[in-house]
């Protein structure tokens, strides 16, 4: 686990092709954009491979857990977990006292993650995707 360096958005590029739909993922500028908002931003690197990332941004005392992906053949590995835990550190670190994200209702295997770690649904969000309602998760920090 470690930070991420400008050379590993390429990786990280590739990652959100391999992880999410079209419609989903996100492009290079919105990582650019990203990137001038000083994110907490975490990468897992297995062997010189990127096998998983996370982005998440501190806001009024709230952190937003606004990405994780992890390479579908490092997962059930403890990979996300980490990186959720090491991201959720540092929000801590920036004074934020909750954390919150949004997830598709049908991301079964995130919104269990998510659960492990505390979180609890909030409320729905109709058509928070395109096509998909998503809830809005929260815990404590
Ligand atoms: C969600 C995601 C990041 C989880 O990463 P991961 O490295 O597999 O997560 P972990 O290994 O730390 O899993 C922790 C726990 O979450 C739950 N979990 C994770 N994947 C699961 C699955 N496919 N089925 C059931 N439970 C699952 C389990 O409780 C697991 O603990 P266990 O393995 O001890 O049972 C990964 O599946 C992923 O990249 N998905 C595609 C991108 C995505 O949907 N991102 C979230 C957008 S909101």
């Amino acid at each position: 686990m470690r930070r991420f360096q400008r050379g590993d958005l390429e990786h990280v590029l590739k990652l959100e092709e391999e992880c999410f739909s079209p419609e989903e993922r996100y492009s290079r500028r919105v990582f650019e954009s990203y990137l001038l908002l000083n994110p907490i931003f975490y990468i897992a690197e297995c062997s010189g491979e990127v096998v998983g990332y996370i982005i998440a941004t501190v806001r009024e005392n709230t952190c937003h857990v606004d990405s994780i992906a992890v390479r579908e053949k490092w997962r059930r590995r403890g990979v996300g977990t980490e990186l959720m835990n090491a991201a959720l550190r540092d929000c801590r670190d920036r004074g934020a006292k909750r954390a919150v994200l949004e997830v598709a209702v049908d991301n079964d295997s995130a919104i269990r993650l998510y659960s492990k770690l505390g979180f609890r649904v909030k409320e729905l969000i109709p058509g928070y995707y395109p096509g998909r309602d998503a809830y809005l998760m929260e815990r404590e920090l």
